[in-house]
């Protein structure tokens, strides 16, 4: 019998948290945030840099910034500048500027006791820290738009203005904000917005021949030699591009061609694992979206879904979702958010594409607002979610 081969050589290099080394077609970019930053590594204590990345979803913002901190980090190493780069997905703690800086102090200082303290007092704990150890921080703050829907302006302008009033005290902290436009920045007051927009570098949407080139590279990385044709790449970039030209949407399509290619013990991915692993992927509503949701995004929907799986009905009241809801977090062993912070939910998820809602006429329920799916079956949506949420749980 013959002995059963993967085309993989290393999955790993496929999965979604892998940074490579290089970054094609983001060269230019990657030089310009080198540049806006240059000046820690000669002068640290001058001044504190801020810059705005912002581009689609998959056009490569989180991976560029954590290429970028990984080489500034080595470069002030070398000139024995201390400096940390710190990445954090606010997204994951909700926009909480607390949970954010506190989450960053911990990684500065694992023994750090954690404590109720207000954001402004961690800031200065933190601040504290930089100047006792000489440090210095870049802090990435990725999923940006979650602060500001979560604190508005102010904890916004604070963030970056505190420590320029700190008298006669070295700079510390610079501020590395990614998102995917600039909406989101309207919703500030003019002085909050001034103080974060003076640099931005825009990541445009891959086309065709850059996803083409991505995607080569990573193929070279996963799998063994001769495994993907050349009709496999073209294929899966031109999907990618369909999918606003996320990077991300087109490796996990290769990664799932290639399982069900090893799942039929082919010793090559054929175009018809492509189109398998597409129609395997949610379709009008992308996988790699509902994965940048925060985990109680997640089960929120994940409760509406089962909701309408539950009642077959076309409308559903958010009464309705929050108590299921509160049966998925159980099952999940998270504590459920406030009802207002549903709202918000509602209203995000909303403006993503995954719900939509709908205000009632005079029912018998009196007027309420209506959540309903746009363009997925509860069942599928489920499912994703789940897939999702397991593979959070591990
Ligand atoms: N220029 C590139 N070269 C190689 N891989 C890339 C490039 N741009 C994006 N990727 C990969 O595509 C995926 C999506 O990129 P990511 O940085 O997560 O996008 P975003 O944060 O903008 O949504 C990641 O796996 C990333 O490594
Ligand atoms: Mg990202």
């Amino acid at each position: 019998m013959k002995r059963h081969q993967s085309v993989f050589k290393d999955e790993s290099k496929l999965d979604i948290n892998f940074v490579p080394n290089r970054l094609p077609h983001r060269e230019k970019e990657h030089r310009l945030l080198m540049e806006f930053f240059s000046f820690l590594l000669k002068y640290p204590d001058r001044m504190a840099q801020r810059v705005l990345v912002t581009g689609e979803i998959g056009t490569g913002k989180t991976a560029l910034c954590q290429r970028f901190g990984a080489e500034m980090t080595l470069e002030a190493h070398k000139r024995s500048v201390n400096l940390h780069y710190i990445h954090v997905n606010c997204r994951e703690y909700r926009g909480k500027l607390f949970l954010i800086l506190q989450h960053a102090l911990t990684v500065l200082k694992p023994t750090f006791p954690q404590r109720g303290y207000g954001a402004e007092e961690v800031l200065k704990a933190l601040l504290q820290n930089l100047d006792e150890e000489n440090a210095y921080v870049i802090l990435a703050l990725d999923e940006f738009d979650s602060i500001i829907e979560a604190e508005g302006s102010d904890a916004v302008y604070n963030l970056t203005r505190m420590q320029e009033m700190r008298q006669n005290k070295p700079q510390r902290m610079s501020i590395l904000g990614i998102m995917r436009d600039l909406e989101s920045t309207k919703r500030l007051d003019d002085s909050a917005r001034s103080t974060l927009q003076r640099n931005i570098i825009r990541l445009e949407r891959y086309g065709k021949p850059q996803l083409v080139d991505i995607l080569n590279e990573r193929v070279t990385l996963a799998f063994e030699p001769y495994t993907v044709p050349e009709d496999v790449v073209s294929l899966t970039a031109d999907l990618a591009q369909d999918e606003s030209g996320n990077a991300r949407f087109g490796i996990e399509l290769l990664w799932r061609a290639g399982k069900y290619a090893d799942a039929e013990d082919k010793e090559k991915v054929q175009p018809e694992d492509v189109r398998k692993s597409i129609s395997s992927i949610i379709p009008s509503l992308s996988r790699t979206e509902l994965d940048d949701l925060g985990l109680h995004e997640k089960l929120f929907l994940l409760g509406t879904a089962e909701v309408f799986l539950e009642s077959g009905e076309a409308y559903v009241t958010l009464s309705e979702i929050e108590k299921i809801y509160a049966v998925a977090c159980e099952e999940f062993d998270e504590k459920p958010v406030s009802h207002t912070q549903l709202w918000k939910y509602v209203q995000t998820l909303s403006v993503r594409g995954f719900l939509k809602t709908e205000v009632s006429g005079e029912g018998s329920r009196g007027r309420s607002t209506l959540v309903y799916l746009p363009s997925i079956s509860a069942e599928e949506l489920a499912k994703a979610l789940r897939a999702l949420l397991a593979r959070q749980e591990r």
